[in-house]
C-alpha cells in the first residue's frame, strides 16, 4: 500500500477505536452532569458519536479497506483523566463539577478535531473525495460539539465566580457582607 494511504488508514483505525471508546464514556459523562443543558449536550453527542462510528465504517468501505480499530492510547488517557475528574469533583458544587467535566470533554473534542482534520487532508491529497466529504461531516459535528460546550461553560464560569466572591465576602469582610449579598442576589437574578 502506498505510504500516504497507509498513513490515512492508520489514522482512521485510531479514530475508530477512539469513537468506540467514546460511545461507552459519554453516557457516564451525561450521568455525572448536573446542568440540564450539559446533560442534553452529552446525550446528543452520544447519538452523533454512534453515527460517527457507522460513518467511519463507510469511509473504510469507500477506501476498500477493512474497518479494524487500532488501540488509541491518547483517547484512553483522555477518558481516564475525565473519569478521575468526575471522582475528584463528585462532592463539589455543581458549577465546579460541571466545569471540570466540560474541560475533559473539550480536550476530547479537540483531539477528534485534530485527528479528523489530518485524515481529511490526507484523503484530499489522495484524491479520495467521497472519503474526505464523509470526514468533513464528522469534523463539523465535532466542532459544533466543542462550540456548544463553550457556550454552556461561559455562564457556569460566571456563576462559579459569583459563588466564590460571595464566600470570600462572608469570610474576610464581615462588615461589608450585607451589601455584597444584595449585589450577588441581584446579579444571580440577572444570570438566572
Ligand atoms: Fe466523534
Ligand atoms: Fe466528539
Amino acid at each position: 500500500m502506498p505510504q500516504l494511504k497507509e498513513l490515512l488508514v492508520e489514522e482512521l483505525q485510531d479514530l475508530l477505536h477512539a469513537e468506540t471508546q467514546l460511545t461507552a464514556a459519554l453516557p457516564k459523562m451525561a450521568q455525572a452532569a448536573s446542568h440540564p443543558a450539559l446533560k442534553e449536550a452529552f446525550e446528543k453527542h452520544l447519538l452523533q458519536t454512534q453515527n460517527q462510528v457507522e460513518r467511519l465504517q463507510k469511509v473504510f468501505e469507500t477506501l476498500g479497506e477493512k474497518a479494524e480499530p487500532k488501540p488509541c492510547r491518547a483517547m484512553q488517557g483522555l477518558i481516564e483523566e475525565g473519569k478521575e475528574r468526575i471522582q475528584e469533583t463528585s462532592g463539589k458544587e455543581a458549577p465546579a463539577a460541571d466545569l471540570a467535566l466540560i474541560a475533559a470533554a473539550q480536550k476530547i473534542e479537540h483531539y477528534e478535531i485534530a485527528a479528523y482534520g489530518t485524515a481529511r487532508g490526507l484523503a484530499r491529497q489522495l484524491g479520495e473525495f467521497d472519503c474526505a466529504r464523509l470526514l468533513s461531516r464528522t469534523l463539523g459535528e465535532e466542532e459544533s460539539a466543542d462550540f456548544l460546550l463553550t457556550s454552556i461553560s461561559d455562564p457556569l464560569v460566571q456563576q462559579a465566580a459569583l459563588n466564590e466572591r460571595g464566600a470570600n465576602v462572608n469570610l474576610d469582610l464581615p462588615e461589608r457582607s450585607a451589601s455584597y449579598k444584595k449585589k450577588s442576589v441581584r446579579t444571580e437574578k440577572v444570570a438566572g
